[in-house]
């Protein structure tokens, strides 16, 4: 357990490192070249080879082979309507459904505007040149559609980027937050981990998952504000002390709700420390006047906070932490989540004990990020 620190300084610094790299530009760009006549693939070859990789093929057939063998490799491709076997359009509309990020060129023999037009439609056509066609036009054309393909990608890569950064930066605050106290080290990310666990159990949107996420991570954030003497004092609290406890969620709020994205997170973590029959504080908010998230993390908190050693205390077992959790549902709990939160029990325990394992395993945002991979 003492080892559990998902992210330190070091490895947060080098991820950003990594992502404000600049990309690798000069990298020559493969562009697929498909056509029936041997003296058509040559002309555009001579005038393709020296700024791009050359693919070439003879038909649609063989062009297709070659796209599911290559597959994000290709950055463009121009291919002639009529060949044998496959025609052109066909070739490129089944290209468009598996690689809509690949710019489409079509040659054609005349100038059909309906079928032009459908084509366009239906395979996505970047742009269309009727032959017999002029090499610097065509150059041109191909250098305005990988300009293209590079924005999109581009687009895709920093998006990517950015959410990895936004989802490593809450999870190394959420860290920092926990090393403040010794005896709160990994809180922060289990009470996220439990309140997976709950809200997955209770179906709840992809959406609601990364905000309950994001919530579970930053629902301490307040505490920075709080005096170390205050947080880390090995007894009880005096009144006054405990009053200044009592500002963390409020403070939390204050210092989210500015940013837009976190906005309807802020509101929730005023809420983690309310109570189902409205003696919680700050707001003494009663029932489902508490947002759900509000009630999840509540319950997370709580059951970590009763199985983690506290100056002041041994921790408390898995099975006392419950029975007091079943105990107290309805006057601290929301009665249902509380009797949710007992059935998915084994799943807790299990995830209590190898929260490395099971992080990664219940994180929405971290799977988000391996899917944009
Ligand atoms: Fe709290």
């Amino acid at each position: 357990m003492e080892n559990f620190a998902l992210l330190n300084e070091d490895s947060f610094e080098e991820s950003l490192g990594e992502i404000l790299q600049v990309p690798q530009k000069n990298e020559k760009h493969t562009i697929l070249l498909v056509d029936d006549e041997v003296n058509n693939l040559q002309l555009l070859r001579r005038t393709l080879r020296h700024d791009y990789n050359i693919l070439t093929a003879s038909n649609g057939k063989e062009a297709l082979e070659i796209v599911e063998g290559k597959g994000k490799e290709i950055a463009l491709i121009v291919s002639d309507q009529k060949m044998p076997e496959m025609e052109g359009t066909e070739f490129l509309k089944k290209v468009a459904g598996d690689y809509p990020d690949i710019i489409k060129i079509l040659l054609t023999g005349h100038l059909d505007v309906d079928a032009i037009v459908d084509s366009i439609n239906d395979c996505h056509l970047y742009q269309y040149i009727v032959k017999p066609f002029d090499p610097e036009e065509l150059k041109l054309t191909i250098e305005n559609g990988i300009q293209k393909f590079d924005l999109v990608n581009n687009k895709t890569v920093i998006l990517k980027d950015l959410r990895e950064l936004f989802y490593k930066t809450i999870k190394l605050i959420a860290s920092a937050l926990d090393a403040k106290d010794p005896y709160t080290h990994g809180h922060s990310l289990r009470v996220t981990m439990y309140s997976l666990i709950l809200a997955k159990a209770l179906n709840l949107d992809d959406t609601t998952l990364e905000e309950i996420e994001t919530a579970g991570l930053l629902h301490d954030i307040g505490k920075i504000g709080i005096p170390q003497k205050i947080l880390c004092k090995p007894g009880k609290l005096t009144e006054e002390e405990y009053e200044v406890m009592k500002s963390h969620p409020a403070q939390a709020e204050k210092m989210l709700m500015g940013i837009k994205k976190l906005t309807l997170i802020s509101n929730w973590l005023r809420t983690h420390h309310e109570r189902w029959d409205g003696k919680g504080y700050p707001q003494g908010l009663k029932g489902e006047e508490i947002p759900i998230s509000g009630r999840i993390i509540a319950l997370a908190d709580t059951y970590d906070a009763m199985t983690s050693t506290r100056s002041y205390r041994q921790a408390l077992s898995h099975e006392t932490a419950i029975a007091e959790i079943q105990r107290c549902a309805g006057t601290q709990f929301d009665p249902v989540l509380a009797d949710l939160f007992v059935k998915c029990s084994a799943e807790i325990r299990a995830a209590k004990e190898d929260p490395e394992t099971y992080y990664p395993k219940y994180s929405y945002l971290q799977k988000e990020i391996n899917n944009t991979i």
